[in-house]
């Protein structure tokens, strides 16, 4: 049954705090394996949706079941609490204690054996190439080194869904690579990681799939598809000698032509395989030449600035 390969599922999600409303009607679902953002900008109500999803906070209507269990049913908490691993906002870690008794402490609350807690321990230790200082405090670590040992604690119990809220923010940008280059490793242990962004570059280089969320879910897809989707295409031609005969061939032909230059036209396009050799074409028979035809791509940034600004 393909939909036992959907492990986050929502319909309608919503969240409101009195007035406000944080989370507006989400439906979304994420598969298996797969690496996902909600990339929104403060206030856009990802970490509400992931509060809503680990049964940390009630839902006010809607739907969502991570594997099959459903959120708001009081007796299938306990058995997401147990699916999900969350990495918080506000990490805090036992500064005083090593990284050693600060998953065991967490293995513990999951109630894992004391042989399933070494394994697992020594595991995570030796991948965060901690594993000579696990005796030391956590408070002699690097902010970079503390949240991957926060990322490690969330996936104690080895659950099969990681929830990272904005595991970058407040990082130094190379302790913030340390961290994403962190993700991309458990990535390749097909783990499925539901990620909250507020950064673009972050959704793009790690995710197979991004929502962009404003309270509402305004567009999803994977990174390309999303910029295939969103932006408007358009090829810059270079011409020798730009003339109104070209330019008013290329309209009758029904193109729409954005800029015009002496010797460049922008022209619009719905797809580059077909167009561009008809544009040439329409060119070359109106007494033009063409030296090249570079094909615009707006970047996904450009679609998220728009977006997010439109709503
Ligand atoms: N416990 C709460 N009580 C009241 N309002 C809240 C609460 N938590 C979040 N909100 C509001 O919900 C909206 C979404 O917040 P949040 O989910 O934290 O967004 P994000 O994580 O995308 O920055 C904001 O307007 C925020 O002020
Ligand atoms: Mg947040």
């Amino acid at each position: 049954m393909a939909s036992h390969f959907i492990l986050i599922d929502t319909e309608n999600l919503t969240k409101k705090f009195g007035e406000v409303t944080a989370v507006d009607s989400v439906t979304l679902s994420v598969k298996e394996g797969e690496v996902f953002a909600f990339l929104g900008p403060n206030g856009a109500g990802k970490t509400t949706f992931v509060r809503m999803m680990s049964c940390l906070i009630s839902k006010t209507s809607g739907y969502g079941r991570v594997g099959n269990f459903e959120i708001g049913n009081k007796s299938d908490q306990e058995k997401i609490r147990r699916m999900v691993g969350v990495l918080p906002e506000n990490v805090g870690l036992y500064e005083e204690l090593s990284p050693y008794d600060n998953l065991d402490f967490y293995g513990r609350y999951y109630r894992l054996s004391e042989e399933k807690r070494r394994d697992r321990i020594e595991f995570f230790l030796k991948m965060l190439d901690l594993w000579d200082r696990r005796n030391a405090a956590v408070a002699t670590f690097s902010k970079g080194m503390k949240q991957k040992l926060a990322i490690a604690r969330a996936l104690i119990h080895d659950p099969q869904v990681l929830f990272l809220d904005e595991p970058t923010a407040n990082l130094d940008p190379e302790a913030s690579k340390m961290v994403r280059d962190f993700i991309l490793e458990l990535k390749k242990e097909k783990r499925t990681i539901f990620l909250n962004t507020h950064l673009l570059d972050e959704a793009e280089r790690i995710c197979d799939r991004v929502a962009i969320v404003k309270t509402k879910l305004i567009a999803i897809g994977s990174p390309q598809e999303l910029m295939r989707s969103l932006q408007g295409k358009k090829v810059r031609v270079q011409v020798q000698q730009v003339s109104d005969i070209i330019v008013s061939e290329l309209k009758n032909a029904g193109y729409r032509v954005e800029e015009v230059h002496p010797d460049s036209l922008v022209i619009s396009v719905n797809d580059f395989t077909r167009d561009n050799p008809a544009i040439l074409k329409i060119i070359e028979a109106s007494g033009g030449k063409v030296e090249f035809i570079n094909e615009i791509s707006s970047s996904l940034e450009d679609v998220y600035l728009k977006l997010v600004k439109a709503e």
